[in-house]
């Protein structure tokens, strides 16, 4: 009898995705090396006119440019499931519009000013004109901790539950801003809930994950900022994307 073990090495669920991805592009005769991401229409998409409103000025032409990004919306878009699929009560969605649903998450890591944010709004976008019916929110992780502290009026906990479930989240510039136990926490059950409901999400950082051997001692990384239970979970939910070049904004000047 062919029985599968627990020792079998199985795909991990995003290789079968890509494949089926693949397979389904292939049928249509597109190569998904060249496709376009974001698709050339002349008609204004109702859905990322909204969304435009809620991007930073700086990233609102973005598109993504990076393969693996690319790869990455596809698969996300692909996923993508229409409410009534899942519910059992149609009414809870809008009729028509895919959903987000789970999947994989990236990391985009190098350093200051070379399209990280670009590239995660890009993102963004991309699943917005692809008809996904986008529920997103992008924030800093510095951005993050101010907004949880405490002020009249505010529930730091019902915000902090809002934005774990929300279907698509960047957390930008994760490990940037000054730590405490309490920012560890937060950032520990903001990745723990994502990880654990494969929600997708797209971290960006300014620090290399982990201390390569030719890495300067006193130079820092990811896991020293977020601590390894963090890590750990990251390494596990997400594609690193390694991101090169110069300064863009220095560039520019
Ligand atoms: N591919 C790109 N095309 C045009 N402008 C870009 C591109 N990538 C980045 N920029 C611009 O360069 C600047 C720095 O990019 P940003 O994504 O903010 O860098 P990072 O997040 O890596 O620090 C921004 O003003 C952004 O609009
Ligand atoms: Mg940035």
């Amino acid at each position: 009898m062919n029985r599968a073990r627990l020792s079998d090495p199985l795909p991990a669920v995003s290789d079968r995705l890509r494949e089926r991805l693949a397979a389904r592009l292939a049928e249509r005769g597109i190569d998904p090396a060249t496709a376009p991401v974001l698709p050339n229409s002349p008609e204004p998409i109702p859905a990322l006119e909204a969304a435009q409103k809620r991007i930073p000025y700086a990233y609102r032409d973005a598109a993504p440019q990076h393969p693996q990004v690319a790869a990455w919306v596809r698969t996300i878009a692909e996923t993508a499931v229409a409410p009534a699929a899942e519910d059992l009560n149609a009414a809870w969605g809008r009729p028509g519009r895919r959903r987000i649903a789970h999947g994989p998450s990236l990391l985009l890591w190098g350093g200051t000013g070379i399209g990280k944010t670009h590239e995660a709004y890009g993102a963004v976008r991309a699943l917005t004109a692809a008809g996904c019916g986008v529920e997103w929110h992008a924030t800093t992780a510095a951005d993050l901790y101010a907004e949880m502290r405490y002020r009249s009026g505010v529930d730091p906990e019902h915000m902090l539950r809002r934005i774990m479930r929300v279907p698509l989240l960047l957390l930008d510039d994760l490990g940037a801003a000054k730590t405490s136990e309490w920012t560890e926490e937060i950032t520990f059950r903001l990745v723990n809930w994502r990880c654990q409901n494969r929600l997708p999400t797209i971290f960006t950082t300014n620090l290399p994950p982990v201390r390569a051997h030719h890495m300067e001692k006193h130079l820092p990384v990811l896991r020293d900022k977020v601590g390894d239970r963090v890590l750990s979970r990251l390494s596990g939910m997400c594609t690193p994307v390694e991101f090169t070049g110069t300064d863009r904004r220095f560039q520019r000047a």
